[in-house]
């Protein structure tokens, strides 16, 4: 039991898998395409959204600083991506490649993990959705009732009580639609959706920064104290813990950086390519979100992000502050709504993607894999995590779903980085398309830093992460040891 709880798919068994259904892939990213696929699934409502959210409850001006910490993290961790990606040629996510080196055991907690990843990323981004929706709709004098747009624990400043968000619930649906007939970003959508979006908040920058109001800074790091939100939930705010906790939020903003790593196997020269990709994409990200950042805790005040400028904060900052700059706010609205969109469907799809292969494998139920005859699309499984989704989108707050997208992918962060040293160890003679500099520092102190995050999350979201493994678990010894094919071909 035990030895087989680690056993490792072998690569051979890999490789016939993914000829089988990609004919090989061919190599045709270059650094720069990398970049840019990997800005297309950074920038979102980590940004547009929670930047917000982490200044009212944890950090005050000083999320900022909780940006900086949260690109560390991920820089260490992104490296260690890179060497996981490039050890196993077939592209992948990080339950393929774990299930290669460190076996089933670490392969269902990161599969399962993952989960929290891309399922709860895109209902979290949903609610975003539905936020800058009625926004858009305010330009035309109408609006969703606030009991339609908001799950049943949010009350409004006016004492409206949340019943479901059917927005959020419509763009789940659509996407997954879309999804199900097969639809995919285009290498030209993705390079208009990055352009909108960077575009954006360079303009929000450079506008926005004659509009700062000095007094919004001060002082920069709030003293240590614990805020209580609207829903009764205790945060650390200010200090040091405030930090952590913003950085931990904001991590968000940077999820989606590992989708450059699964385009390995497309990349010419992936030993230079990947590390720029990855590192420059985050780079890049980086800089702007401190930027940003900035100028929007310097535009509005803290008290506006706990009340009236809770939601759609970026539209609602330029509305309020920066007058004769009403045009922007209306491009902020549409670009952030096309730009949450696609970022929504490649969660949705990373999500039944996952799924996909860890059904082949017998992990998870064969309704998972089952295709739709003229899609070619794992149709039923969509349908289900359309559903899934749904559920979070409709009925639970932002920050709850938002956060345990940021715990759950911490988590894999560090299981990643572990994997990475770990497999140094056991298995040097392994070919590696590209090397993580400086092992075992650079994993340790991705550890470190992913760790410290997952720290200043709190213990409601660390119970969360706990709860959600737990049911895995179950899920695993009660279901998946006895139909992994892996077990069974052995046997
Ligand atoms: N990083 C993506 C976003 O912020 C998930 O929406």
């Amino acid at each position: 039991m035990t030895n087989k709880l680690f056993a490792v798919k072998p690569m051979k068994q890999l490789m016939e898998e993914v000829s089988d259904s990609s004919h090989g892939l061919k190599r045709t990213l270059t650094a720069f395409s990398l970049i840019t696929l990997g800005i297309g699934a950074i920038i979102g409502a980590g940004l547009f959204v929670r930047t917000a959210a982490a200044a009212a409850n944890n950090a005050g001006p000083s999320v900022t600083l909780g940006f900086i910490v949260a690109g560390i993290g991920c820089a260490f961790a992104g490296l260690c991506y890179a060497e996981f990606a490039s050890m196993i040629p077939v592209a992948g996510s990080a339950y393929t490649y774990s299930y290669a080196t460190m076996g089933e055991l670490v392969a269902w907690i990161i599969g399962w993990d993952l989960v929290l990843e891309y399922a709860l990323g895109a209902a979290t981004v949903s609610i975003a959705w539905s936020e800058y929706l009625n926004k858009l709709l305010g330009y035309f004098d109408a609006r969703i009732p606030y009991q339609w747009s908001h799950s049943p624990f949010e009350v409004s400043t006016l004492g409206e009580h949340g019943i479901m968000n059917i927005p959020a619930l419509f763009i789940v649906f659509v996407l997954s639609v879309l999804l199900i007939r097969g639809a995919r970003e285009s290498a030209l959508v993705n390079s208009i959706i990055v352009i909108a979006k960077v575009s954006i908040v360079i303009l929000f920058i450079v506008f926005g920064w004659s509009f700062i109001n000095p007094a919004n800074h001060t002082p920069f790091i709030p003293e240590a104290t614990t805020f209580v939100d609207s829903q009764g939930v205790p945060h650390n705010f200010g200090g040091i813990m405030g930090i952590l906790g913003a950085a931990g939020v904001v991590f968000f903003a940077f999820i989606g950086f590992d989708a450059v790593s699964t385009a390995a196997q497309e990349t010419k020269n992936p030993k230079t390519a990947l590390p720029i990709g990855i590192l420059g994409s985050l780079a890049i990200c980086t800089v702007l979100y401190i930027l940003f950042s900035y100028v929007l805790t310097g535009v509005a005040s803290l008290n506006d992000f706990r009340t009236v400028g809770k939601e759609a904060s970026v539209t609602f900052a330029i509305q309020t502050y920066m007058t004769g700059f009403g045009w922007l706010a209306k491009l902020v609205t549409v670009a952030i709504l096309a730009g949450f969109s696609s970022v929504i469907l490649v969660m949705l799809y990373g999500q039944s993607r996952v799924f996909y292969t860890m059904s082949r494998d017998g992990l998870v139920p064969k309704i998972f894999s089952e295709l739709h005859t003229k899609f070619r699309t794992p149709y039923k499984s969509n349908l289900l995590f359309f559903l899934f989704v749904g559920v979070f989108a409709c009925f639970v707050p932002q920050d709850i779903v938002g956060d345990m997208t940021s715990i759950g992918t911490l988590f894999a962060f560090v299981l990643v980085s572990a994997g990475v040293w770990i497999m140094r160890v056991k298995s040097p003679e392994l070919k590696r398309g590209f090397k993580t500099p400086l092992v075992p520092l650079v994993p340790i102190l991705g550890i470190l830093v992913c760790g410290a995050m997952i720290f200043g999350l709190g213990w409601a979201n660390w119970t969360r992460l706990f709860i959600w493994m737990a049911l895995g678990f179950i899920v695993y010894f009660a279901y998946s040891v006895k139909h992994s094919k892996l077990r069974h071909d052995k046997d």
